[in-house]
């Protein structure tokens, strides 16, 4: 009997979770910062309308089906699609590795936050705190200096991440409940302060009122469709392993805007936390479309300044952090919980013991964070999989679902038990056939050129060098590609042992 949700808000705060992190936090902000404020976010507002929530809709509705993880859900799509899946499982994997470290960086300056107290007003000292703590080289030297706080931090983020999904649906839909309402509390209390500060107006203005020249920027548009992708968590497994929990009668169209809506939304206040906060220290000009340097360097520079007293600036580092440990935790589960459901389903294994082997063998791997060299890969992994795998592996699912299946049929799939509400074809269909596929392909063309400009491969990636691009960049996706292949070889040796693949048609598949 597969798992279920314990009922419909814990589905939807589960989807939040994983859609509402760090890239809500910092990375919408910082990049409606570079790109003109509401100019910004106008154009993440329809992307996210004609791509993101067709997506969306498509994997949750496929997966609920199916009641398969990702490499099941595509492979009733299409046989020879199965490795799609395994493209995103991958994703999750790779992103879950680094993400684990930013979050054990959040763990570390949580625990640091008292340390803000001595530091009213000086910036300088606040900026570096981070940087002296990860011991971080810059660049890809230092495998030999290892930071033992942030080590410690995320062994601490590992262990969290695992108790939170032991029991897959029964614990995660407990913990959402905290950690979906949580941050949004404390984002705002700290939008309230913000709005408060003298001069808090210009960041509120310069958030909300476009300047529509930016428009002309190509850069917006594709780091907006970016963001809407990287946002709603689709491409990486997550949705499908959370739909394919979903019970015949949920209401898919419903709860995926609920679920957009409110990822949006969250976005929109932490831009006004930020913007306002940035604006009331006099630090509107220094916001950077870095989330980490957002994060790390420039935001503990405008905390010192919040206040002339030492104890508000440290409580408001406090609720700083625990925000962003509540942000982050449920993406970070959400994406072992999408590796684990897909495994687990595929070889027919007992999903916690999956669950628990996949934390400890990422949690290995993630120990790479640790070292000076840390940050520039995490760097690397990042630019590279947000560029091309994840862009990639979302045309590769809109092909297989618009032009190698029925896709009236995943339309009924949506539009069953919903009620005046319904997803239109007209909206729909072209959608997942034609504009999506052929923007996101256009978009992955841009980037390609956009490096070779800077430099060809030897520049990608802030001038790192050509090795550690190769390493860190182009082995991932060709692993993340050949994924489905390694997956093959395994249950080739497996079935001399008799083990036998799920191989259910859409028709078999499903409730109906
Ligand atoms: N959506 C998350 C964020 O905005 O921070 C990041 C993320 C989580 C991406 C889970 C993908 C995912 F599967």
């Amino acid at each position: 009997m597969r798992e279920k949700w314990s009922s419909r808000s814990a589905f939807i705060l589960a989807a939040i979770g994983s859609a509402v992190g760090l890239g809500n936090a910092w990375r919408f902000p910082g990049l409606a910062a570079k790109y003109g404020g509401g100019a910004f976010i106008f154009v993440y507002f329809i992307a996210m309308i004609i791509i993101g929530i067709p997506l969306l809709m498509m994997e949750i509705s496929v997966a609920r089906h199916t009641r398969l993880g990702a490499p099941g859900s595509m492979r009733t799509l299409r046989k020879g699609s199965e490795g799609i899946g395994w493209i995103a499982v991958s994703n999750s994997i790779f992103v879950s590795i680094y993400y684990a470290a930013v979050f054990a960086w959040i763990i570390m300056m949580f625990f640091m936050s008292y340390k803000f107290m001595g530091l009213t007003g000086n910036t300088e000292a606040a900026s570096t705190l981070w940087l002296d703590t990860v011991k971080a080289t810059g660049d890809f030297s230092g495998f030999d200096i290892i930071s033992w706080p942030v080590f410690g931090c995320l062994i601490l983020a590992w262990v969290l991440c695992y108790v939170c999904i032991r029991n897959g649906t029964t614990t995660v839909g407990k913990v959402v409940k905290f950690t979906v309402s949580l941050p949004v509390i404390c984002l705002v209390i700290m939008a309230f302060r913000g709005l408060m500060m003298p001069g808090a107006m210009e960041g509120f203005a310069k958030l909300f009122i476009p300047d529509w020249t930016a428009l002309a920027d190509s850069n917006l548009w594709v780091d907006a469709i970016g963001q809407v992708f990287y946002s709603l968590s689709t491409s990486m497994a997550v949705m499908f392993a959370y739909g394919s929990f979903l019970s015949s009668d949920s209401n898919v169209v419903t709860d995926t805007v609920i679920i957009a809506f409110a990822d949006m939304f969250i976005s929109l206040l932490a831009g006004i936390v930020m913007f306002t906060t940035m604006a009331g220290t006099g630090m509107l000009g220094d916001m950077s479309a870095s989330g980490i340097s957002t994060a790390f360097i420039i935001y503990p520079q405008a905390i010192v300044k919040i206040s002339d007293s030492s104890v508000f600036n440290m409580i408001f580092a406090f609720i700083f952090y625990f925000c962003l440990i509540t942000l982050a935790i449920d993406s970070l589960f959400s994406m072992v919980e999408g590796a684990s459901t897909a495994i687990s389903d595929k070889f027919h294994l007992n999903k916690k013991k999956t669950t628990l082997a996949l934390c400890i063998n990422e949690g290995i791997a993630s120990l790479i964070f640790v070292t000076g060299a840390g940050v520039a890969i995490l760097d690397t992994v990042d630019y590279f999989i947000n560029s091309y795998t994840l862009i990639m592996t979302g045309v590769a699912e809109m092909i297989t679902a618009g032009w190698f299946f029925k896709t009236t049929k995943i339309l009924d799939e949506i539009n069953r038990n919903t009620g005046k509400f319904k997803a239109p074809s007209w909206w729909f269909i072209p959608s997942i056939r034609i504009i999506s596929p052929a923007v996101l392909i256009g978009l992955i063309i841009w980037n390609i050129i956009t490096l070779l400009k800077s430099g060809g491969i030897y520049g990608a990636a802030d001038g790192y060098p050509l090795w550690a691009n190769i390493v860190f960049g182009w082995c991932i996706i060709i692993l993340s590609i050949m994924s489905g292949l390694i997956v093959k070889l395994v249950v080739k040796i497996r079935s001399s042992k008799g083990f036998t693949e799920d191989d259910r048609s859409w028709d078999d598949a499903g409730y109906s």
